[in-house]
């Protein structure tokens, strides 16, 4: 093979744009919106982040990159663990550039201490794709399986009344607050302490990844970068009568973008349960969102298969799947 791997530097706009073209070519016949818009990329990767490491591969043959990789790891908790991502252009693949990708991109991981690399694979609902063979191919076992999830906003509006009725006064017992990124100071600090169950709470599968704590600043910091990036997270939090933050949910919007919304989180503390916090708490982050950016057309999710709760929530939204993803994993 006569393709070489290089470190790209993604202060160098060139090459950056060609990376990027190469993950969006790869992604191309995928539903929904499986690629940050280039405006996105070009401001957010080359930008330091105090709390992920982040490193650009390309395959290049000649002049032409045909092969991209991306490392990531955490910097604040879970050091044994890095993501490890690999895309190869359509007409370029079965060459072997996705394994020589994938085999530095261990070998980074490992340089930097990281004995769990963990990776996703993206199939059409009940079908596969090159991604599920590669995978194993590479050593990589399934760690949990999730599904992707659309919701169009004609559905949701169309099920709106409806919603309203099945919350009822389920949730009357709780205030519900809204805020487009920055958390009120009197919430930031219970907010912090929800935010710190999530890796419990969420289902894993066998996903080796431990729990994180959030202080105010670091929540701050974490608000700043978004809003750097031109992100904004539209969240609403549901207060018990004690003041105490009970649920959190989010929808973010890109300023490039104000057609297509990204659910971020969703936790409803285990000790408020059974009051429909989940879905009123949906609703306000969807009504939000719908208010602040009226052309928004989709909005897109993800969760465990196993998730019952949650996935009721979407379904009953008007949520709908489009791809299954594979969380993978091997130890190296
Ligand atoms: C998955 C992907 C990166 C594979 O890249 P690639 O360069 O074709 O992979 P390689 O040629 O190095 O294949 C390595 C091994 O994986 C397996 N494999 C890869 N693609 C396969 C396919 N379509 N069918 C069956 N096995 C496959 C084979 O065992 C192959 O070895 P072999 O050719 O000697 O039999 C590429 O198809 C791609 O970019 N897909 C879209 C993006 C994506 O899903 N990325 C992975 C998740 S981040």
């Amino acid at each position: 093979m006569t393709v070489s791997i290089e470190q790209i530097d993604p202060h160098n706009e060139p090459a950056l744009r060609a990376w990027w073209e190469v993950g969006h070519a790869a992604t191309a016949e995928r539903p929904g919106k499986p690629w940050p818009v280039w405006e996105q990329s070009r401001v957010a990767m080359p930008r330091h982040h105090p709390e992920i490491g982040v490193s650009l591969l390309g395959a290049i043959d000649g002049r032409e990159m045909v092969g991209a990789g991306l490392l990531t790891r955490r910097l604040k908790e879970n050091l044994h663990a890095a993501m490890a991502f690999a895309w190869v252009v359509p007409g370029r693949t079965r060459e072997g550039v996705g394994r020589s990708l994938v085999r530095e991109l261990e070998v980074m991981a490992a340089g930097d201490g990281r004995t769990t690399v963990q990776g996703e694979a993206f199939l059409p609902p009940g079908g596969s794709a090159p991604a599920e063979p590669f995978a194993a191919a590479m050593g990589y076992s399934v760690a949990s399986r999730e599904s992707i999830k659309e919701l169009t906003v004609a559905d949701y509006l169309a099920r709106r009344p409806d919603l309203a009725r099945t919350v009822g006064g389920a949730a009357d017992g709780y205030r519900f607050v809204t805020f487009d990124t920055v958390c009120p100071e009197e919430h930031v600090e219970s907010f912090g302490r929800i935010l710190g169950l999530l890796m419990n709470e969420i289902p894993l599968g066998e996903l080796d990844l431990e729990t994180s704590e959030w202080t105010p600043e670091r929540i701050r910091a974490a608000e700043q970068r978004q809003a750097d990036t031109g992100r904004h997270v539209l969240t609403a939090l549901a207060i018990a009568a004690d003041g105490e933050v009970a649920g959190v949910s989010d929808v973010r919007v890109d300023d490039t973008d104000h057609e297509n919304a990204q659910v971020g989180i969703t936790i409803v503390d285990p000790g408020h349960r059974g009051h429909r916090l989940g879905l009123a708490l949906k609703m306000a982050t969807h009504d939000l969102a719908l208010s602040a950016y009226p052309s928004l057309v989709r909005v897109d999710t993800s969760n465990a298969e196993v998730n019952t709760h949650m996935n009721a929530v979407n379904d009953a939204l008007g949520y709908r799947s489009i791809e299954t993803l594979l969380e993978l994993q091997k130890k190296l």
